[in-house]
């Protein structure tokens, strides 16, 4: 027995029994295993989650939600090359560190409505005087000198606001306009439509004259109307009560076809006031009054309700002042205003008629019907084609 056991343990060839392993001890080991398999692909995953988020870190493809995104390209000399080296700034709309404070940082209105941002807090040294107000897109929305916001078409854009005494000092709001998009940009000839909204296949073919409604008659006492013309000048004023919010629906729906119609010539038209409400007119004409006296105030800026802008047919277009005169847009609105149901209200030369000097930015809505009976006779004004006067009585 003795010598059978010593053979056994000198047999090199000989197998060690194998172990009995009980179903636990085996449940475990596979566990383990698991355990190192998931700790890998963990490790893996966060390995390219990494390099993705280098690339996106030089300019890759991300499309930030509520932020701008500049461009600069700049070539720079090296040796014997030359380097083109880009920087992406991206700007983010919302609270900063540039000493703005706002009440919001985002505004949701509808084509045609208003919204504005109340500023809190100025960066030091500046005031409300130094606010300078800017769109990212007048397409979609426009801004107005005191940070008024109006839905021109629907779509997302951004208005910042900045210090004239320090422009590095800025804010952004992000605009959201709810309504039909303007398509006037659109880079397929074929999606088009021409200022009567129908498609229009061929950017070479003339465009047909507008048939733009007159505007629905305000009821009521306290009105003067014309035939179907609501006038509103220095002789008849407009009730302090009627506050409809918004431009006239029609006078907006013709006015975003004129936009398309010039956005087609390559003129860039965009709103800059509409809507006024009485309240709002008294501020401007106080301020003007008291900055530069009432009677060079009377010669541009209305007294409360005597403002056609309170009654939702008017608008100023693009830059509203001296510097607008004699612009290709300027002429653009002179040429063409009257084939979407617009005439120049105030036109050069006719500051004694009218009561106001010239403003080539103002317009009013009258329907098609009356602004080619105006624009056949030259571009007279309604108080010249009325037989009407306009002077205050005190
Ligand atoms: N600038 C025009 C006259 C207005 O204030 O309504
Ligand atoms: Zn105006």
């Amino acid at each position: 027995m003795g010598s059978n056991y010593n053979n056994y343990n000198n047999d090199p060839n000989r197998q060690r029994p194998r172990k009995r392993v009980s179903k636990q001890t085996l449940r475990r080991r596979q566990l383990g295993a698991l355990c190192v398999i998931a700790f890998l692909v963990l490790l893996l995953v966060i390995l390219v989650a990494k390099a993705c988020s280098k690339d996106s870190d030089k300019g890759g493809d991300t499309t930030p939600t509520d932020a701008t995104t500049t461009s600069t390209t700049t070539t720079v000399q090296q040796t014997e090359a030359l380097t083109t080296v880009t920087t992406t700034t991206t700007k983010a709309a919302g609270a900063n560190d540039s000493g703005f404070k706002l009440d919001k940082y985002s505004i949701y209105i509808d084509v045609g409505g208003m919204g504005i941002a109340y500023v809190q807090q100025y960066p030091e040294g500046s005031s409300e005087e130094d606010e300078v107000w800017s769109t990212s897109d007048a397409k979609i929305a426009t801004v107005d000198a005191y940070g008024h916001v109006t839905g021109v078409s629907g779509g997302e854009c951004y208005v910042t606001l900045s210090s004239r005494k320090d422009p590095s000092k800025e804010v952004m709001i992000k605009v959201t306009v709810t309504g039909p998009a303007n398509t006037a940009n659109s880079a397929d000839g074929d999606k088009d439509t021409d200022n009567k909204g129908n498609n229009k296949t061929n950017d070479n073919e003339p465009q047909q004259l507008a048939e733009a409604p007159a505007p629905s008659k305000i009821q009521g006492e306290g009105y003067h109307y014309e035939g179907d013309v609501l006038i509103v000048n220095k002789t008849y004023s407009i009730p302090a009560s009627y506050n409809p919010g918004a431009l006239d629906p029609t006078c907006n729906e013709w006015f975003n076809k004129l936009v398309q119609g010039a956005s087609r010539d390559g003129i860039n038209i965009f709103l800059s006031s509409g809507f006024r409400s009485y309240g709002y007119q008294e501020g401007l004409y106080n301020t003007y009054a008291a900055n530069d006296g009432v009677a060079k105030a009377d010669t541009y800026s209305a007294r409360p309700g005597h403002s056609e802008h309170q009654t939702g047919l008017a608008i100023d277009v693009n830059e509203v002042s001296d510097l607008f005169i004699g612009t290709p847009e300027a002429q653009w609105i002179e040429d063409h205003c009257w084939e979407y149901g617009f005439i120049l209200r105030y036109p050069k030369g006719k500051q004694d008629i009218t009561g106001y000097k010239y403003e080539p930015w103002h317009i009013r809505y009258v329907g098609y019907d009356m602004s080619k009976k105006i624009h056949d006779r030259g571009g007279i004004t309604l108080e010249e084609y009325f037989g009407l006067t306009s002077q205050y009585q005190s």
